[in-house]
């Protein structure tokens, strides 16, 4: 049954990706088109004191500059919608004020005739400022007044949680570690830039085009600021280079763009520029992170506290949790986590791949390896000594887990029993330092609401549609396979239509949540599909089923085939169904039995993650020459798109580990190395063998087609098993990213 599912069907959108006729948001040509180019702030706390509009406007094909001094609008700033959610349209308030509330804020747009038009007069922009002020900018800085997130719930990611008496085992434990780490502010960097085109009808009604994690969560905020209609906005976004979280919350540029696009009676395109990426939309928050590990002689583990400290201005709160995995991953009867923030004049932070289980399992997991050095004991065995097989936070039990398999085929793969537990013990004939190192991976499996049409056409093609998002997952390409399984075709056969508000709701692609929610309902609506077309075929006078019991029927290539060998088309069945096309559509409300069942379990991804690393003991340089991972994430729709997935985040968590980095001048609030040349992430001489072993899994309860999501897991892991590598090969402890040259001499 279902035999196309987890098959490495090839992408059904590659071959437009790699001709270059996928259309991204900064592409569509519009008539009358025109170009904005925003104005970032030179300052981070003060007051504009004036924007010389006059002279801008006399610039060749300059169409309008808009600043404070002559757009009424005031946009609104839209709280998040749930507990823990993000703010959409952060500091949209401020936009056309007078007040800069951080370095980088939109202060003006120029709108040219030509994009060079509007670069040129946007650089030469004459923009003064008034009463500036230092800003605070830095975490170490603030520490003394770091304050509690304000909490919504007393059991929500924000709160602070004890079990046991975390303080009390520790003082009383034989073997402890507790040690401070830290993991910097980092960047997004997709491919693709955060872009906007806007367009405005005769009769009022907005269209962007906008690169998006969530169509819908655009449509909503930009209609909210505002002030529109709930269908005065249409948001299209059919493909995205690339999400990680910048592009699931909406920026203040993307109702700023709809504003110029009014004020010049033009449709506009805005582009943020690659510095702007780093100004424009949130980040990933620095953490300063306190692990505490205590246990008895055995390795069992009986004190697990981590307190992390992370940024978020005043004006829209975000935090990174960093303390909540603490509370799931491993057995122990005493564990205490809390989050604290610390304020500054800063853009608002957000999420980046895997935020809070990224940054808090590097700490968590270099601690667990600090652990295993003070007990002389191998750090394997020490996870699988303190394997929870049950949630030690609420006592449910796991809705499936294979980390124990994770670790044992990974281990063997990556040849662990090869390694010397000794530090600076491995040295290759090159003089290079050779450590190996490893560390878990979770993730949460999480399911978004989510609806979906599935349409037979008479021409015999069928089409899956739902206003999701394929931010290079490879959603087209699931969505297609899982309605063809369904309805015995081919996945080439199913084309999926997404991206559009026009279609039927779903979620941002976020939080690993885009294959669980959209493929069940793709599932059940074409379930629903295949009853109706065998219905539709044993009910039609004449047609070639017609009487046939429906229990007989089956799908097969494109066929209606009954037991007897009676055989009909699909596209004769909706032909003679008296319309042009057949369809069945599931929605959320189709899943609640499903989302209250779930409940009573405790969702998560597992991986392993084995590296190999050769430090040169005389430069400092850390290479990564082999990688092994292994993940149990439930069923995988396609083994292909989800290897890349696991790949992508693998990349990811090497430049975390050992790369990336953003730096902010602390008498201005100025990001230094606003750049590609500056801001390092891997490139391909910096990756070498990574092998990844998909671990197969069933999970009845995660949800109705077992999915649990692979976006995310992929850089959760990496960063603490190339430090652990790196003190296996050094013997040195780094505990603060990225692990730099300057770092190990
Ligand atoms: Mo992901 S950081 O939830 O886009």
């Amino acid at each position: 049954m279902l035999p196309l599912i987890g098959d490495g069907v090839d992408r059904a959108d590659g071959r437009k990706k790699v001709t270059g006729s996928a259309q991204y948001a900064a592409e569509f040509a519009l008539p009358r088109l025109c170009h904005a180019v925003l104005v970032p702030a030179a300052i981070a706390k003060g007051r504009v004191a004036d924007v010389d509009v006059a002279a801008a406007e006399r610039m060749p094909g300059v169409i309008a500059v808009l600043c404070y001094k002559n757009v009424s609008e005031k946009l609104k700033h839209v709280p998040p919608a749930e507990p823990n959610g993000t703010s959409q349209m952060p500091g949209a308030e401020h936009m056309f004020t007078d007040r800069v509330i951080f370095f980088g804020q939109h202060v003006a747009a120029v709108v040219a005739e030509r994009l060079e038009q509007a670069q040129h007069a946007a650089a030469t922009l004459r923009v003064t400022y008034a009463d500036v002020q230092p800003p605070a900018t830095g975490l170490e800085a603030g520490l003394d007044g770091a304050k509690p997130p304000k909490s919504g719930k007393a059991k929500d990611e924000e709160a602070d949680t004890h079990r046991g008496d975390a303080d009390a085992a520790f003082a009383a434990a034989v073997v402890k570690v507790r040690n401070v780490y830290s993991t910097p502010h980092e960047t997004h960097n997709p491919m693709e830039m955060h872009a906007t085109t806007a367009a405005w009808d005769a009769d009022g009604k907005l269209t962007l085009w906008d690169a998006t994690q969530g169509v819908n969560s655009v449509k909503a905020s930009v209609g909210t600021a505002l002030g529109l209609p709930a269908d005065g906005v249409r948001v299209i976004d059919p493909f995205v280079g690339g999400g990680f979280g910048c592009k699931g919350s909406t920026w203040p540029h993307v109702a700023l763009t709809a504003v110029a696009a009014r004020a010049v009676g033009r449709p506009v395109r805005m582009m943020l520029t690659r510095g702007q990426m780093f100004t424009g939309v949130g980040f990933r928050s620095p953490t300063r992170q306190t692990v505490a590990l205590a246990a008895d002689r055995d390795g069992r583990l009986v004190s697990v506290s981590h307190d992390s400290v992370s940024v978020s201005p005043a004006y829209a709160a975000f935090l990174e949790t960093a303390a909540v995995t603490a509370r799931h991953l491993y057995a122990c009867d005493n564990a205490a986590t809390s989050h604290r923030l610390v304020t500054v004049d800063t853009q608002v932070p957000c999420q980046m791949r895997a935020p809070g289980e990224c940054t808090g399992v590097f700490a968590l997991e270099v601690a667990m390896d600090e652990l295993a050095v003070a007990l002389d004991m191998d750090p394997v065995a020490l996870r699988m000594k303190n394997y929870a097989t049950k949630d030690p936070e609420d006592g449910k039990p796991f809705s499936s887990k294979s980390l124990d398999q994770c670790y044992r085929q990974a281990a063997e793969a990556f040849g662990w029993a090869n390694r010397n537990p000794k530090p600076r013990s491995m040295v290759a004939p090159d003089g290079q330092l050779i450590g190996y190192g490893m560390a878990t991976a979770t993730y949460p499996a999480n399911r978004k609401e989510s609806a979906v049409r599935v349409i037979a056409y008479a021409d015999g093609s069928v089409v899956v549609r739902s206003a999701t998002q394929d931010i290079g997952t490879g959603t087209y390409t699931i969505m297609a396979q899982v309605a063809a399984a369904e309805l015995g075709l081919p996945a080439t056969a199913v084309r999926t239509q997404l991206g559009d508000t026009n279609m039927p709701k779903s979620g941002v692609s976020g939080g690993s949540t885009t294959a669980a929610s959209v493929c069940t309902s793709v599932q059940l609506a074409a379930a629903r599909l295949r009853d109706q077309l065998v219905a539709l075929a044993t009910a039609a006078t004449g047609g070639p089923l017609h009487g046939v019991p429906a229990a007989g029927v089956r799908l097969d290539g494109g066929k209606l085939v009954a037991d007897g060998g009676r055989v009909q088309n699909i596209a004769d069945v909706v032909a003679r169904s008296g319309g042009n096309a057949v369809e069945c559509s599931a929605s959320p409300e189709d899943f609640a039995g499903d989302t209250k069942a779930a409940k009573a379990f405790s969702k998560h991804s597992f991986g392993a993650v084995f590296v190999e690393v050769r430090v040169d003991p005389r430069l400092g340089t850390v290479r990564v020459p082999r990688v092994v991972a292994a993940y149990a994430a439930g069923r995988i729709l396609n083994a292909k798109t989800a290897r890349s997935q696991f790949l992508g985040g693998l990349v990811f968590g090497h430049g975390m580990a050992l790369l990336e980095d953003t730096y902010t001048d602390p008498r201005t609030g100025r990001i230094v190395n606003d750049s590609l040349a500056e801001y390092l992430v891997p490139v391909h001489a910096d990756v070498r063998d990574i092998e990844v072993i998909q671990v197969p899994e069933t999970d009845a309860h995660v949800n109705p087609i077992g999915v649990k999501g692979v976006g995310e897991i992929g850089i959760v892991g990496a960063p603490a098993a190339i430090a652990n590598a790196v003190y296996h090969a050094t013997g040195w402890r780094v505990r603060d990213l990225p692990i730099t040259p300057d770092k190990l001499l």
